[in-house]
C-alpha cells in the first residue's frame, strides 16, 4: 500500500548522510532511512504550513493521548499520563537524566560496543565513564556480561545508561537478559536510564520489552524514546520520556529547562509530525518493518559464504559486520568501502578506541540498510565483490 521503492534525491537538502558524498557512493553510515515519512504525516505538515501562522505551540491532551495510544498498540503497555514527559529528543534527555541523577566525579556505566554519542554521554560534565564490555553467547552473538556489570556497580556506579534495542548489534534484549540487569540494579540501588529509540522497529518474533516494566524497576527507570527512527523524521528532534518516579520527573523537567527546553512546548512542525504519526502511522509502520526484514535478509544473503560474521538484526535497519578473519584494520576497512562505493561506520566508533591494531571492535563495521531495494542490492553486491577479492 505504501511506497518504499522511490529513490529520493536527498543531496543538496542538508541531509547529514549525503554531505560530501560523491554521486556514485551510497551512504550507509548515519542511522536514518532514505524512505519518505508516512504520507499522512506529509499531508498534516502541508496543511499546517498552509495555515501561515507559526506562533508558539503547546502540547494538549490529544498530543499526549496519541503517545499513550500508540504505545498501547505497539507494545501492549499502558502508560499513565502523569508518567509522561515531552522531550526534545533522545540524546538530550539521556544526558539531562544523567546530569540530574549524578554529580561531577560520579561513576556512570555504559555497555560497549555502543553508538558513539551515547558512549560520550557517560563522560560528560565530569562524570567518570565505566565501560561494561558485552560478551559473546555460545553462538557468537552479543549479550550482557553481568559479572563485569556487577563489578562496576560494586565500584560505586549509581547509574546505568542502556540502549535497548541495541545499536550497533541490532539485538532486542530478552526478558531473561533484562531480568539479570534488573536484579543487579535493585541489589546495588542503581538507576537505569534506557535509550529505546529503536524499540518500535523490533522485528516479528522479537518483542521489545522495557526494563522499566519489570517488577521493582518502574521507580528506578527512566525510559527515553521518540518517533524519529520509527517514522524517519530525526530532523524534528522531538521525543518522550516515561518517568514513573515523580521526584525524578520534576527534576528531569527542571534539568531540561536549564538547557533551555520547556517540556511540552516543542517546535510546531515536530509536534504535528509526532502526533500525526502516532495517530495514523500504524499501517505504514507495519509495512516498513516487513521491508526492513526483507532488506536485512538481502544483506545477510549478500555476505553469505564470505569470511565475515553477521547476525540477523532483531530490530531496526542496522547491520554489525565482524571482519576479524580478514584482519582488516580501520584504514583497510575504509579503503574497502571506498572501493565498494559506499560508506559505513568503522568499528572504532563503537568503543571510541584509538585507531590501529585489531583490538576491540575495530575489525567491524556498521551498515544501515533503510533504503529502497534498488539501491541496496547493487551496493551489497559491490561490497560482496570487494570482500571476495580480499578473502
Ligand atoms: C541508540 C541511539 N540513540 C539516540 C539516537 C539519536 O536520537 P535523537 O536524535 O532523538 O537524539 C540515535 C540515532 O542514531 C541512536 O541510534
Amino acid at each position: 500500500m505504501y511506497d518504499f521503492d522511490t529513490v529520493l534525491n536527498r543531496r543538496g537538502r542538508g541531509a547529514c548522510k549525503f554531505l560530501g558524498i560523491a554521486d556514485d557512493v551510497v551512504p550507509m553510515s548515519i542511522a536514518d532511512m532514505d524512505f519518505a515519512s508516512p504520507p499522512e504525516v506529509q499531508e498534516a505538515l502541508r496543511q499546517r504550513a498552509d495555515f501561515g501562522n507559526y506562533g508558539y505551540t503547546v502540547m494538549v491532551d490529544e498530543d499526549y493521548q496519541a503517545i499513550i495510544d500508540f504505545v498501547k498498540w505497539r507494545h501492549g503497555v499502558d502508560i499513565p499520563r502523569e508518567h509522561l514527559l515531552a522531550t526534545p529528543g533522545v540524546l538530550y534527555t539521556m544526558r539531562c537524566a544523567m546530569y540530574m541523577l549524578t554529580q561531577p566525579g560520579d561513576k556512570v556505566v555504559v555497555s560497549l560496543p555502543l553508538h558513539t554519542p551515547s558512549i560520550r554521554t557517560a563522560g560528560m560534565q565530569g562524570r567518570i565513564p565505566l565501560h561494561n564490555w558485552m560478551k559473546r553467547r555460545a553462538d557468537g552473538n552479543y549479550t550482557f556480561d553481568l559479572e563485569d556489570l556487577e563489578r562496576h556497580f560494586q565500584a560505586g556506579a549509581k547509574v546505568l545508561l542502556m540502549c535497548s534495542p541495541h545499536n550497533p548489534t541490532g539485538r532486542v534484549w530478552t526478558r531473561e537478559e533484562l531480568e539479570g540487569i534488573a536484579q543487579l540494579a535493585q541489589a546495588y540501588d542503581v538507576t537505569v536510564v534506557v535509550d529505546e529509540v529503536h524499540r518500535d522497529l523490533a522485528y516479528s518474533g522479537h518483542p521489545h520489552l522495557s526494563i522499566g516494566e519489570l517488577p521493582g524497576m518502574a521507580e528506578r527507570t527512566i525510559t527515553v524514546f521518540s518517533a524519529s527512527k520509527t517514522f524517519n523524521f530525526g530532523g524534528f528532534h522531538i521525543g518522550t520520556a516515561v518517568v514513573p518516579c515523580e521526584d525524578y520527573k520534576q527534576r528531569l523537567r527542571a534539568k531540561l529547562y536549564e538547557i533551555g527546553h520547556d517540556c511540552g512546548r516543542p517546535p510546531l512542525f515536530s509536534m504535528v509530525a509526532q502526533t500525526t504519526a502516532y495517530q495514523k502511522g500504524h499501517a505504514w509502520l507495519k509495512e516498513l518493518i516487513a521491508v526492513l526484514e526483507r532488506n536485512a535478509d538481502l544483506c545477510i544473503h549478500s555476505l553469505e559464504g564470505l569470511p565475515v560474521k553477521v547476525f540477523r538484526p532483531e530490530a531496526s535497519f542496522i547491520l554489525w559486520v565482524d571482519c576479524s578473519e580478514l584482519k582488516l584494520d580501520t584504514a583497510a576497512l575504509n579503503a574497502l568501502m571506498q572501493e565498494a562505493r559506499l560508506t559505513a561506520d568503522p568499528g572504532h566508533y563503537y568503543d571510541m578506541g584509538e585507531i590501529g591494531g585489531y583490538t576491540g571492535p575495530q575489525h567491524h563495521f556498521r551498515l544501515t540498510f533503510g533504503m529502497p531495494q534498488s539501491v541496496l542490492e547493487p551496493a551489497m553486491e559491490r561490497l560482496r565483490k570487494c570482500i571476495e577479492r580480499r578473502a
